[in-house]
C-alpha cells in the first residue's frame, strides 16, 4: 500500500458565486504539486468541468458527487458510474454522509456503488464518519470499522486506487473541525482497517473533511496519516480553495 496526497472540492448543490469559468481559470497555472486536485460539481455541470479541465491542461480532475449502484434500467433520477466516466470524470464521491442521512444510503448500498464506480474506472472517494451521538458514546472506532468493512466486503473488488474520506458528521458545515488527536486516531484506525482489504500495491489516500478552511488546513495537513482534504463550503470560492491547496503543498 502506498499513500498519495489528494485535494477534492465538493460543491454539493451549489455553484461558485464567481462563476464556473472564472473559478476554473483560477485553477490554471499552478505549479505541479505532484497530487491531484479534484472538483466535484452538481451532475449537470460535469461535462462543462471536464471541458474546462482539458482547456486548463488537466490542471485539475473532475469527480461526481454520487453515482448509481445500477448500470441501467428503471431507476428514475439515477446516473450510472459508466455514464460519469464516459463524460471524462475520473473520481466519484461515494457514501457522503448527506447521501446516507438524507437519502437513506446504507453501508450495503455504498458498497454496491463502490463496486460500480471501480468497474467504470472511477477512483472512489469513499466517505465515512460518525455522528456526535456515536462519538459521545465512545463508539467512533467501532462505527468506522463497520462502515469500512461492510462496504468493502459488499464491493468485493480489489481497488488499485482508493480514497477514503473521514468526515465526522458533526464537523460538516458547522465551522467546528475535529481536533488533531481525533483526526489522527480515526485516520490511523482507517489505515489499519483498509490495509488487509486492498491489494498490497493499492494507492490509498485518507482525506479529512469537515469545516476545513484556509486557516486550519496547514495544521491538519501536517498530521501523520492525513493525505489531504475533502472540502465543502470553503471550496466554493477559488481563492479559499487554492489557499487550502497551498497549505497542503507546504
Ligand atoms: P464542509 O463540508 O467543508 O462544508 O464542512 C465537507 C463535506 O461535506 O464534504
Amino acid at each position: 500500500m502506498t499513500r498519495e496526497k489528494l485535494l477534492a472540492a465538493n460543491w454539493k448543490l451549489n455553484l461558485p458565486a464567481e462563476g464556473i469559468g472564472a473559478y476554473c481559470s483560477a485553477m490554471r497555472g499552478r505549479p505541479n504539486a505532484g497530487f491531484d486536485l479534484v472538483l466535484a460539481p452538481p451532475a449537470p455541470f460535469l461535462e462543462l468541468l471536464v471541458r474546462e479541465s482539458k482547456a486548463a491542461g488537466e490542471s485539475f480532475a473532475v469527480g461526481s458527487q454520487n453515482s448509481s449502484q445500477h448500470d441501467s434500467g428503471a431507476f428514475t433520477g439515477e446516473v450510472s458510474a459508466r455514464m460519469i466516466a464516459g463524460l471524462g470524470a475520473r473520481y466519484a464521491i461515494v457514501g457522503h454522509s448527506e447521501r446516507r442521512t438524507i437519502f437513506g444510503e446504507s453501508d450495503e448500498t455504498v458498497g454496491l456503488k463502490l463496486a460500480k464506480a471501480s468497474d467504470a474506472g472511477l477512483v472512489p472517494i469513499f466517505c465515512v464518519g460518525e455522528s456526535q451521538e456515536t462519538r459521545d458514546a465512545g463508539n467512533t472506532l467501532d462505527w468506522l470499522h463497520r462502515q469500512v468493512t461492510t462496504a468493502l466486503a459488499v464491493a468485493a473488488r480489489s481497488f488499485p486506487r482508493l480514497v477514503v474520506a473521514y468526515e465526522p458528521i458533526w464537523a460538516i458545515g458547522t465551522g467546528r473541525n475535529a481536533k488533531n488527536p481525533e483526526i489522527q486516531e480515526a485516520h490511523q484506525a482507517i489505515a489499519g482497517i483498509v490495509a488487509p482489504l486492498v491489494p498490497a500495491d493499492c494507492r490509498l489516500s485518507i482525506l479529512y473533511g469537515g469545516s476545513v478552511k484556509a486557516d486550519n488546513a496547514a495544521e491538519i495537513a501536517s498530521l501523520a496519516e492525513v493525505d489531504g482534504f475533502l472540502v465543502g463550503g470553503a471550496s466554493l470560492v477559488s481563492s479559499s480553495f487554492l489557499a487550502i491547496w497551498g497549505a497542503m503543498r507546504g
